[in-house]
């Protein structure tokens, strides 16, 4: 099939590399001329692991071309992807005027008859609106091109996206005629065996989106409260969760307590569903608690660290282990070192940071953040490391080792990737989320 896809981010790029990896001829439109320059180039802006090499080989074979012209992908399109960001907007909702700047110019531009699928994560009722919006611009030019709206919401996993698109759990489809059931079908069935094609009505898929997500989230947030209880109570989150995960009925899935979520779509999806709730009259109340518990456990690791040192950081050597939100992953949208890291530069700390993808975020995080090249580097003289993305680097670290080009052993670890027996035995103060807070407060 002949496809454009609008939005050459994450999303747009993995299904359209992958749908090109599967024998389709796609063509990606992004309004940003450098992304395309890049993509053109052979180079794939985005770190996700095997995306570069399928964009690199589909490229060369002609399957996947990259433009910003829009007339150009539209041309020969028999399925329009929409796959542009959705990030929050005023008040928590969603911004809507990309996708719906990409549904005026299919509206403006299409003079054929058109499957448009609607990728992006939107609020309920939207792929309504955006077919209104694609129908009035085909009219107002006398044209009897026909476009049919379609929601194909995205589950993806940032990190996994590649493995995520070719082994899905599911493919969650709204559509609401025959033809439109054909053509997803036709797009998707030589990988996805049918019984992992669910179909459903269009408002029913924009929903299962966020619910999705919400569910996700709360796990998150409920098992960080439990943390939060832990340590107050002095027991241990980890055991509470091995003794919950057993359960079938609950299983061990997002049940690590951490120091909160982040990325472009926990905490902006559950935004939006309080948003869409109030619009139409309902209180989302799980989606609200879910969201304030998550801002909530973001301050633990900061708090953690004002109360060992006080609350002036002034020279205070602070090591920061990640920064993207995730591991596997060079996304920071929402990440929890966000906040961390302006917290403990307001406060005084001379903060050093490594991540093993995200080398430079001056953009994002305060001038005066250093970069590190390596582990060794950012732990040198430092007097206390923190612990914030579990990358696998940073799961295996020879503590007694790097101990000993620390000014103090000290180390805050947030995502409660340490062993406490050894890191006691590394003779360090170790600090983590919900297991008694010190485990052990090691020799000076
Ligand atoms: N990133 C994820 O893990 C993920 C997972 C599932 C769903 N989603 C959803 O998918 C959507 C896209 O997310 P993303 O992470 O890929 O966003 P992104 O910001 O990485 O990419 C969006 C791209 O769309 C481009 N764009 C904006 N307006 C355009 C227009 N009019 N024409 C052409 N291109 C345009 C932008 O330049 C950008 O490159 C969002 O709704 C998001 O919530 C994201």
């Amino acid at each position: 099939m002949n496809i454009c896809m609008v939005g050459a981010g994450y999303v747009g790029l993995v299904t359209g590399a992958c749908l090109a990896e599967k024998g389709h001829s796609v063509i990606c439109v992004d309004v940003n001329a450098a992304v395309i320059e890049k993509l053109k180039s052979g180079v794939v802006p985005i770190y996700e692991p095997g995306l570069e090499e399928i964009a690199r080989r589909c490229s060369a074979e002609g399957r996947l071309r990259f433009t910003c012209d829009i007339a150009e992908g539209l041309r020969d399109a028999e399925v329009c992807f929409i796959a542009v960001g959705t990030p929050s907007g005023d008040g928590g909702g969603t911004e809507l005027k990309y996708v719906y700047a990409a549904a005026d110019s299919v509206g403006a531009l299409l003079s054929h008859d058109c499957a448009v699928v609607v990728k992006s994560t939107v609020p309920v009722g939207t792929c309504y609106s955006v077919l209104d919006r694609i129908e009035s611009g085909i009219a107002s030019r006398g044209s009897f091109a026909r476009a049919e709206i379609i929601s194909n919401p995205e589950f993806l996993k940032e990190g996994s996206a590649v493995n995520d698109f070719f082994d899905p759990d599911r493919v969650v489809i709204g559509a609401e005629n025959e033809n439109s059931r054909e053509i997803m079908s036709g797009l998707y069935s030589s990988f996805v065996p049918p019984e992992r094609m669910i179909f459903m009505d269009i408002a029913s898929a924009e929903i299962t989106k966020y619910a999705c997500n919400a569910m996700l989230a709360l796990r998150i947030s409920f098992i960080n409260e439990i943390a939060l209880l832990c340590d107050v109570a002095g027991a241990d989150v980890l055991a509470v969760k091995a003794g919950m995960a057993t359960d079938p009925r609950i299983g061990g899935h997002f049940l690590n307590a951490g120091c909160g979520y982040g990325g472009s779509c926990f905490p902006k999806d559950i935004q939006a569903l309080d948003q869409t709730g109030r619009v139409l009259g309902l209180e989302m109340k799980m989606a609200l608690a879910t969201s304030l518990v998550n801002e909530r456990q973001k301050l633990v690791l900061g708090n953690m660290i004002v109360e060992r040192f006080g609350k002036n950081l002034k020279g205070l050597g602070a090591a920061v282990l990640g920064l993207s939100f995730k591991p596997e992953t060079d996304d920071m949208r929402y990440a929890p070192s966000i906040p961390l890291i302006n917290t403990l530069t307001r406060l005084g700390a001379d903060v050093t940071v490594f991540d093993p993808v995200v080398r430079d975020a001056s953009g994002i995080l305060p001038p005066s953040v250093k970069y590190a090249s390596g582990v060794p580097e950012t732990l040198a003289g430092a007097d206390a490391a923190i612990l914030v993305t579990e990358w696998d680097d940073f799961k295996h670290l020879d503590w007694d080792v790097l101990g000993m080009s620390m000014k103090r052993r000290i180390l805050f670890d947030g995502r409660n990737v340490c062993d406490p027996g050894k890191m006691e035995r590394a003779g360090f103060e170790y600090y983590c989320i919900g297991r008694g807070r010190t485990v052990n407060v090691g020799r000076p």
